[in-house]
């Protein structure tokens, strides 16, 4: 199209589809990410010089140093967001002219979050819904499905549901096309389902591919940066975890989200990995529903709900996603083993943690777990990988084992070392007063050595210097209703 004259010039090159690592020649390994046989060919024009490239972008404006006190912008003007949980992670509202990559597995749920915030922000600035992946048809059936109240069966008069008039819609894949699309349409916000599956012309290399992706994404962050319009791209985590082989796209935008959860719990958290323009690591909890992703304003309570309390076997962790803690229940569960070598199973907690604890409880404590198989479980389809949940993983194993329910008003926070002693772990201010909230009337944590900050005084503290200590704070007295270690 645009740089015609120069097809004929082509090169091959070697691409990592791990890293996007470039080489002129073909490798059986990565050198630098070291990964086998993830070297794949790729045949590419040879790019104008970037001058050329420059102009026939569009981008015209020719740069000129300015004194930095003399730039306005105390602070940025962001498009509000009606979606609370979304504004969160984002940092407040929507930055325009900034490029928000939004990942995750397919079937998550990315297309559905995105068509519900096409469907809010279009109340106030005109989007522009680009899918390369639905019909329109297709589209069109799940906007009437999100804008429907719950429980409502479909009914005749659809269209009475109010589509906002500002949210266009259109199925295409070509950049080119797409760009054009935008020129005359204009929208504030540009929402591109999938970067995948969008490819530019120009490039011999097939859609999906490092340099297509890799090169759609920077021609629409250039278009964002001299526009203003806020792109929204969503990409497809590859069977290696990672974005259109990992990492290629990171550095072009300013900020990426991933949309996690299990695809059989109804519970997905968007998770803020890079952000420009806001606190990293800051987490929004939704719930998938019929009528699509509904927010979970205060997930410990959700995650709360459905517990059985006086059960052996459950004990309350508070793990800190980002800035916000988060109340859970760990579930253990022991079983005589019956054949072959012992199990361990988590699941929402890292393998070697468990192994750790369940040595812990063996060698420290004398916990006969030899031949048990050891269950655990964090209830709500999350993943905690952090340390501070040893405490309750260790207690609802032991619970499980002798029988013994955990104290139902008690949390439990705490690394386990390998002596058995319980390690301090950061943000217990946040963290208990988060469960003071919820009603929770003690917590046991690792003994305090410096007193830095104050801590809550309306939950009951229980300093314990070991695992042994916090077991016998934490557990009910001698009624042990099964087994018995
Ligand atoms: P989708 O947004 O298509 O996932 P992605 O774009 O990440 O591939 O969501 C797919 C799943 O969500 C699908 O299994 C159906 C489910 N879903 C609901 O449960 N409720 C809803 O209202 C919608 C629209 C989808
Ligand atoms: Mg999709």
């Amino acid at each position: 199209m645009l740089y015609n004259h120069l097809m004929p010039k082509t090169r091959t090159q070697y691409i990592c589809q791990q890293c996007g690592r470039v080489s002129a020649r073909e490798m059986g390994r990565c050198p630098q990410c070291g990964a086998w046989n993830s070297m794949v060919e790729e045949v590419v024009a040879i790019t104008p010089p970037p001058a050329a490239a420059h102009a026939t972008r569009g981008l015209g404006a020719s740069s000129t140093p300015r004194r930095l006190s003399e730039i306005t912008g105390d602070a940025e003007e962001r498009m509000p967001v009606s979606i609370g949980e979304f504004a969160r992670v984002l940092g407040g509202g929507v930055v325009p002219g900034s490029v928000v990559l939004i990942g995750g597995d397919p079937g998550i749920g990315k297309s559905t979050l995105l068509l519900q915030v096409a469907l809010e922000m279009a109340r106030n600035s005109t989007v522009l819904y680009v899918s390369g992946e639905e019909s329109e048809r297709q589209i069109k059936m799940r906007a009437l499905r999100l804008l429907r109240a719950e429980g409502q069966a479909r009914s005749d008069d659809e269209t009475a549901l109010s589509i906002p008039e500002n949210l266009l819609l259109v199925t295409e894949t070509n950049l080119g096309v797409i760009l054009g699309h935008i020129q005359q349409a204009k929208p504030g916000l540009l929402i591109l389902d999938s970067v995948q599956t969008t490819y530019i012309q120009e490039l011999d290399s097939s859609a999906g591919s490092v340099s297509q992706v890799r090169e759609s994404a920077s021609r629409l962050r250039e278009l964002a940066k001299a526009t203003g319009i806020a792109v929204f791209l969503i990409g497809h985590v590859t069977k290696e975890g990672a974005i259109a082989g990992p990492r290629i796209l990171e550095h072009i935008v300013d900020t990426v989200l991933y949309l996690e959860g299990d695809r059989f719990q109804s519970y997905r958290l968007l998770r803020s990995v890079k952000n420009r323009f806001g606190a990293t690591s800051e987490v929004g909890v939704f719930e998938m529903r019929e009528r699509g992703l509904i927010e979970v304003t205060n997930p410990s309570e959700a995650f709360l709900a459905e517990r059985m309390v006086n059960a052996p076997g459950s004990a309350i962790a508070v793990t800190m996603e980002g800035t916000r803690p988060i109340l859970v229940e760990i579930q253990g569960l022991t079983s005589p083993t019956s054949f072959g070598n012992p199990r361990r199973t988590p699941n929402g907690l890292d393998f070697n943690r468990l192994l750790l604890t369940t040595a812990v409880l063996t060698r420290r404590l004398g916990l006969h777990l030899g031949e048990q198989d050891i269950f655990v479980n964090v209830i709500g389809g999350i993943t905690i990988d952090e340390p501070a949940a040893d405490l309750a993983m260790a207690v609802a194993i032991a619970s499980s084992l002798r029988g013994q329910a955990v104290r139902a008003d008690t949390v439990l926070i705490g690394e386990v070392g390998l002596s058995g002693e319980l390690r301090m772990v950061g943000q217990m201010p946040a963290r208990l007063r988060e469960a003071a909230k919820l009603g929770f009337r003690s917590a046991i944590v690792p003994r305090r050595l410096r007193r830095l900050e104050p801590w809550p005084d309306d939950i009951q503290i229980v300093e314990a210097r070991s695992l042994r200590q916090a077991l016998d704070h934490a557990l009910l007295g001698d009624n042990p209703t099964e087994g018995g270690g």
